[in-house]
């Protein structure tokens, strides 16, 4: 693989190096490495809601994240050398947990730079799973140096949270089996941060059921890919303020095509109601999910609530499937605490 091609930063592109096919060597390759998520109905939910909706849970993944299937597509796909010199990323977030259990399974070194400000449990997380944590000082120019630094120093293999394309198509093979495991499905919603669990999503979906409503939902305090899809050019994000931790980050080369040709609408979520979200599902399901997650639960809550079926002039959709993206959360600091 050319670690050399993959950016750190984001930009217009055309970028199709990623495709459907490669969703399907993905789920071969990871098949024996991951859990095979359940999907979860709700009935509180559905009735809310007005239609019937499916949660592939993926807070049941390892590692606790979709992100370990990307992941684990990658770290599968180095060299007997590569592994050797072992793996580098910066995150503060999953794929840090994710990279390094990846990394783990396959006898590597994994260099986690990870922001000082980085909670203590996902910091915890990767050192339970045999991660080194190099802590930076929290902005994106510092974590890059310091990978830079580590690459230089190890010959560590860079890879790249979401904008790569084995990651992106580890990432889509959660949407592949959720439409395996729901097949009328007619709207299907992942939450977008950098774009790497949407992107395989589309590809998953557009291959399997063209007609498949793809949707995404961002936070409105982290609103670049709805306002680069608006815009029709890519805006970066700058600024997020948002509670949804996994969705602050801006879109990629790579995956702000998928976002601007295949994604059909985005819908926003305020904090306010992504924690509301977030608590009604806990209570309502008995299952941990963090906020980012939360935010495409919100979403539909406010866009296709019971209430508002009575307009005629909208389409309403039937069957939503929802991906539930991840489920760290921090039990310390849950954020309906944090409100009093
Ligand atoms: C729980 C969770 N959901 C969603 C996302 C967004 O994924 P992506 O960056 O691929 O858009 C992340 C990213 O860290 C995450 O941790």
């Amino acid at each position: 693989m050319n670690q050399d091609t993959v950016s750190d930063g984001s930009a217009d592109s055309n970028a199709t190096s990623v495709r459907f096919a490669d969703v399907l060597e993905a789920a071969d390759r990871i098949r024996s490495f991951i859990h095979r998520t359940p999907v979860l109905t709700c009935a509180a939910i559905s009735d809310r809601v007005g239609c019937n909706v499916f949660f592939k849970c993926e807070n049941f993944q390892k590692s606790g994240a979709f992100k370990f299937r990307g992941a684990v597509n990658s770290v599968a796909q180095l060299s007997e050398a590569d592994l050797a010199s072992g793996v580098v990323t910066h995150s503060s977030g999953n794929h840090a947990g994710a990279l390094a259990l990846a990394a783990r399974q396959f006898g590597a070194k994994a260099h986690i730079v990870m922001p000082s400000n980085s909670s203590e449990i996902k910091k915890s997380a990767v050192r339970e799973y045999g991660g080194l944590i190099t802590e930076c000082e929290p902005t994106l120019a510092s974590r890059i140096s310091e990978a830079a630094r580590i690459r230089g120093e190890t010959g560590a293999v860079l890879i790249p949270p979401f904008d790569h394309p084995h990651v992106i198509a580890g990432q889509g093979t959660a949407a592949l089996e959720l439409i395996e495991q729901v097949p009328e499905l007619d709207m299907i919603v992942s939450p977008i941060g950098g774009g790497g669990l949407m992107s395989g999503t589309c590809l998953a979906a557009r291959a399997l059921k063209p007609g498949l409503r793809i949707v995404g939902a961002e936070p409105v305090g982290a609103d670049d890919a709805f306002q680069s899809k608006k815009a029709g050019k890519f805006i970066p994000q700058l600024a997020p303020d948002t509670v949804a931790d996994g969705l602050r980050t801006s879109l990629g080369q790579l995956t702000w095509p998928f976002i601007r040709d295949e994604v059909d609408e985005i819908l926003l979520a305020d904090d306010l109601a992504t924690i509301s979200a977030m608590k009604f599902f806990w209570e309502r399901t008995k299952v941990m999910i963090e906020p980012s997650c939360a935010v495409p639960i919100a979403a539909i809550i406010n866009h296709f609530s019971k209430s508002i079926h009575n307009d005629s002039s909208r389409k309403f959709p039937q069957n939503i499937g929802i991906i539930i993206s991840g489920g760290n959360v921090d039990l310390q600091a849950l954020p309906w605490l944090k409100e009093r």
